[in-house]
């Protein structure tokens, strides 16, 4: 499906918009999954008609309530989440939360997980007949209760299997892949993903990682470990998308960490062709926005004039 945005070109001549796949994004900024709700809760707060787009918290078959208390635990220069992938089931989406959202001009594209093959294919067997949707995100950062709790995202055949599935069940639609960042070698998983079917990859998700207090000898989240986000995953989160965008032809779209329009600015200078904004919505709900507004006054003064120039002298710098 090809968005029919209109895109905006300022007086000065500086292009936003960005292409990812068959998707037009009126710039590259994109709230990311769990940190932006369902997107109709920021939108007393947020214009969402001036972002790139929103990804959705992470649906799944049947509702799910989450993990328990303390969900958030904060870090130096990060966070720590457990929050179970809590959200309201496929049906609640498409009947409460998807009309909401049709009336904002901002590509939606829903995150997608399950527990089992079968799952991913139900969830997008549903959303295919739904309307509002401008692509899909598979989270393979999940286990795989099928095989012993194993993540999705780990190996490159559980990889290609669940791709080449969600492909087939969502034949109408982008697909964007979302990797795990825990592998050895990224590139090989993005080369498995392009090859099973996927138009796009997000890069990446949350890094396993915990907190406790030695002297209650407690951990600090209540599901004991959790996933890392925030500017502490930046510099580790731009190596993985630098490698995987030199390993294969698709977008990649870049995330962890962004805070300022320089991160975003980086991400692209590495090869991504947007980027999402993740934790900086816990601490300021307008980052995304604010974001968005930052761009064109950072690449004038830069004396920047596209995307595709931060992207030259990159790659004549680096190769
Ligand atoms: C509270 C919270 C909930 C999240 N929920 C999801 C989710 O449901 N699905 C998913 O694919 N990623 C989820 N993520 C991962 C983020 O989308 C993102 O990949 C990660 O936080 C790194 O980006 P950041 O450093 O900008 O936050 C979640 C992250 C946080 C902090």
């Amino acid at each position: 499906m090809i968005s029919s945005l209109p895109t905006v070109k300022p007086a000065n001549g500086i292009d936003l918009s960005t292409q990812v796949g068959a998707l037009r994004l009126r710039n590259p900024i994109i709230t990311a999954s769990g940190t932006f709700g369902y997107g109709v809760e920021f939108a007393h707060l947020v214009d969402l008609n001036r972002l790139g787009g929103f990804v959705t918290k992470g649906i799944s078959k049947h509702p799910i309530e989450g993990a328990p208390a303390p969900r958030l635990h904060e870090t130096p220069s990060g966070m720590l989440n457990a929050i179970g992938l809590e959200n309201v089931g496929v049906e609640g989406f498409v009947r409460d939360k998807l009309p909401l959202l049709r009336k904002y001009h901002t590509p939606v594209i829903v995150n997608v997980f399950g527990c089992c093959l079968d799952e991913y294919v139900e969830v997008h067997g549903r959303l295919e007949d739904a309307e509002g949707i401008a692509a899909y995100e598979l989270n393979i950062s999940c286990p795989n209760v099928k095989r012993g709790g194993i993540q999705f995202g780990n190996d490159p055949a559980t990889v290609s299997e669940v791709v080449g599935t969600a492909r087939k069940a969502a034949a109408n639609r982008p697909l964007w892949v979302k990797l795990s960042p825990l592998v050895s070698d990224i590139g090989e998983m993005a080369r498995v993903a392009e090859q099973a079917g996927a138009d796009a990859l997000t890069i990446a998700n949350t890094y396993p990682a915990m907190a406790v207090d030695f002297r209650t000898g407690r951990s600090l989240l209540g599901s004991v470990t959790g996933g890392l986000s925030g500017p502490a995953i930046k510099p580790i989160t731009l190596r993985l998308v630098w490698q995987a965008t030199r390993a294969c032809s698709i977008p990649v779209i870049g995330l962890g960490g962004i805070e300022k329009v320089e991160d975003v600015l980086d991400y692209l200078a590495v090869g991504a062709s947007a980027v999402q904004v993740g934790t900086a919505s816990f601490a300021d709900p307008k980052a995304s926005e604010a974001l968005v507004g930052a761009l064109e006054p950072a690449l004038e003064h830069a004396n920047i004039f596209s995307f595709n120039d931060i992207r030259t002298k990159f790659v004549r710098e680096n190769g």
